[in-house]
């Protein structure tokens, strides 16, 4: 990626129709639709009509969506398996792992997504013990990581950035402490990606897992679980289906014969129309710039954190932009219904858990901001 690329971002909110309606802040529930995504589905609508069954197209663009993942987190195209979901990649892989063994222990925390703490849980049914580490004043301290991870711990499943609000944890020194004491390590990306740079083997993760709905601008529909190449063929998912065979074509009814690469991980037909809008939304991520996509970002968290302190409202996000992704939360005594009168002057944003979820993308201005903070004012008694 090049960091010192100069980006119109003008011109580059011109290409998201939603801005002419609304303002949009909630890319961490859902990426604003741009016009070439939009295109791009019309584009497999086009091809169904014209061409009837273009199955080698379609499996190219299953294909074209795993390398640009490969290249956004610095893996290998052979690293990718392209899932439905989040939760069907952590399923895949906590199939393929045995809780039988001296090391049955899985460490999560309090910032997991509701999926990362119930598959693991479910796991507790082929004799997995789940440790849950507390959220401490908003972050997960990292000794709460060094006293549980131990020599009976198998893997260490945890959130890169908390989707409640936006706390953003030490990936690569959470990895360091679980190679130390020989677990693995998986990474719940989907509130980071898009919206930083990172890298899969320079973090240290053995496992990685994203989707395309959010920050990547995609749809619904369609994720990815990366897995260490070292590792691929010592796991053997038990969750699994046609496209995660050796040789898909093969139709052989008679064996199980996983694929020697992380398409392992996979099941059954891939979600074609989704793939079209996956590709077109991460070409966008590639064409802007994830350094300068941080940067902007970074800019527009502070522009909401300065608007909320001047204001005297409660932040639940780390306000250190060390500490924090995209996602700055704010602390409402009615989260539902603020949610619901902003929608009344076309303001889109999300809660959780009596948070306000603020989350700009690349996209979004200081204008958004300042409208969002005017319609905030004149409801501050549902703030606290
Ligand atoms: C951090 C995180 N993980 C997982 C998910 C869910 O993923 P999926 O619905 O693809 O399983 C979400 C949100 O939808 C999320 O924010």
């Amino acid at each position: 990626m090049d960091s010192s690329r100069i980006q119109d971002w003008k011109q580059l909110r011109s290409r998201f129709p939603v801005f002419q309606k609304k303002t949009y802040l909630n890319s961490c529930s859902y990426g604003a639709l741009a016009n070439e995504v939009e295109d791009s589905l019309q584009r497999y609508l086009d091809a169904r009509n014209d061409k009837g069954a273009d199955w080698e197209y379609w499996v190219g663009r299953n294909e074209a969506v795993r390398s640009s993942v490969a290249r956004l987190i610095g893996a290998e195209p052979d690293e990718v398996a392209i899932t439905a979901s989040v939760s069907a990649g952590i399923n895949s892989l906590a199939s393929a792992l045995s809780f039988d063994g001296p090391r049955n222990k899985v460490v999560i925390t309090d910032f997991e997504f509701p999926t990362n703490a119930q598959i693991w849980y479910a796991q507790e049914l082929r004799g997995a013990r789940v440790v849950r580490l507390a959220e401490e004043g908003g972050r997960i301290p990292l000794e709460k990581f060094e006293e549980a991870v131990d020599e009976e711990t198998l893997i260490v499943a945890t959130a890169q950035v908390a989707f409640r609000h936006g706390a953003k944890q030490d990936i690569p020194a959470i990895a360091e402490i679980a190679r130390r004491k020989g677990a693995l390590m998986m990474v719940d990306s989907y509130q980071a990606l898009g919206t930083m740079p990172f890298d899969v083997k320079k973090a240290g993760v053995d496992f990685a897992v994203g989707g395309m709905l959010k920050y990547l601008l995609g749809t619904a529909g369609i994720a990815f679980l990366y897995a260490r190449q070292d590792l691929i063929e010592s796991l053997a998912p038990t969750a699994t289906g046609w496209f995660a065979q050796e040789d898909i074509m093969a139709m052989d009814i008679t064996r199980y014969a996983p694929s020697s690469t992380a398409r392992r991980f996979e099941a059954g037909t891939p979600p074609v129309p989704n793939t079209y809008m996956a590709e077109a939304g991460l070409a966008i991520l590639h064409e802007v710039g994830l350094e300068a996509i941080e940067r902007r970002i970074g800019e527009l968290t502070t522009a909401i954190k300065d608007a909320a302190t001047e204001a005297g409202y409660s932040l639940a996000s780390p306000v250190d932009p060390a500490h924090h992704a995209a996602m700055i939360s704010l602390r409402s005594s009615d989260d539902n219904r603020l949610v619901a009168g902003l929608a009344e002057d076309n303001i889109v944003v999300s809660c959780r858990n009596d948070n306000l979820r603020i989350s700009p993308h690349f996209y979004n201005n200081e204008a958004d901001i300042e409208h969002l903070f005017r319609a905030l004012h004149r409801r501050r008694d549902l703030l606290v």
